[in-house]
């Protein structure tokens, strides 16, 4: 892994691992809660004989979630140590371990064999992948053929113009985001072939304002992160300009939120 990679993927996770996000996701660290998660498993058909790979599973509250309501196996990998540790103690007080199980591992490298998982899932981390091309034939890799990839997150209604892409200095899941077109297009490139789409804007619209009326300000609510995550969320003290492109970048792309299912052949 290069230098660069490894600074930025270290700046997202540190982000998550801090509570802030918590305030305004509650339990899970992804729009829709588990409401949507429990769609997520509809759309993939998970049951409980079924093993599911959860790729960047943070603390563990959906792998946790899947195993107790559908009875499936569950392997959920994360980039932080910090969040691995966490998700398993939660499986283990929930006395889901061990088939419920937790590593620490890069969703780019993943430390499976080909074809292991019938399903995989991936709630709002796709977009943080700094090389999603790799990130997308890892995952077409170790899925099983004619199993699902059901995966929710940001998404852009327009693409970023190139010089805003050029000048971003931070990776979050809005700067990482694609257009449906560009998440198809990656993909199927892997060679996975999309099966379904559900528009979940609302749930953006709904954490937006409850950040504004609780904060008074998306502004307030990234200034909690402080220099922990400066890359990651520009705050009000930046002098680099940093700040102003994290305003464009949602003016251009107006962000929305997605439910995505794809199938391996
Ligand atoms: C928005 S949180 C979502 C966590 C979890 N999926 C959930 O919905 O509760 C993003 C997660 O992606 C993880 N992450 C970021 N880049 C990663 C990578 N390259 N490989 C594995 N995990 C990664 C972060 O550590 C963080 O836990």
């Amino acid at each position: 892994m290069q230098d660069a990679d490894k600074a930025t993927k270290q700046t997202i996770t540190q982000a998550y691992e801090s509570n802030h996000f918590n305030e305004v996701l509650a339990e899970t660290l992804h729009l829709g809660g588990l409401e949507l998660t429990a769609r997520v498993a509809e759309i993939a058909g998970i049951n409980e004989n079924l093993h599911v790979l959860d790729i960047a599973s943070g603390r563990g509250t959906t792998a946790c979630f899947l195993a107790r309501q559908y009875g499936c196996r569950v392997t959920g990998i994360d980039l932080s140590d910090i969040s691995t540790k966490l998700s398993t103690h939660k499986a283990t007080v929930q006395g889901l371990a061990p088939d419920t199980g937790f590593l620490t591992a890069d969703a780019e490298y993943l430390p499976f064999a080909d074809c292991s998982f019938d399903v995989i899932v991936s709630e709002c981390s796709f977009s943080l992948l700094t090389n999603k091309e790799i990130g997308a034939q890892e995952i077409a890799r170790v899925l099983k053929p004619g199993g699902t990839f059901a995966f929710t997150d940001v998404l852009l209604t327009f693409p970023l113009s190139q010089d805003l892409k050029t000048n971003l200095t931070f990776s979050c899941c809005f700067s990482g985001a694609e257009t449906k077109a560009g998440y198809l297009e990656l993909l199927e490139h892997a060679g996975l072939a999309q099966t379904y789409f559900e528009d979940h804007s609302k749930t953006l619209k709904k954490a937006t304002y409850q950040v504004i009326t609780g904060y008074g300000s998306l502004s307030a609510f990234w200034d909690q992160f402080g220099s922990k995550a400066d890359s990651c969320c520009p705050v009000s003290g930046d002098t680099s300009g940093s700040r102003k492109l994290w305003l464009r970048m949602f003016r251009e792309g107006k962000p929305g939120y997605g439910l995505f299912s794809f199938i391996k052949p």
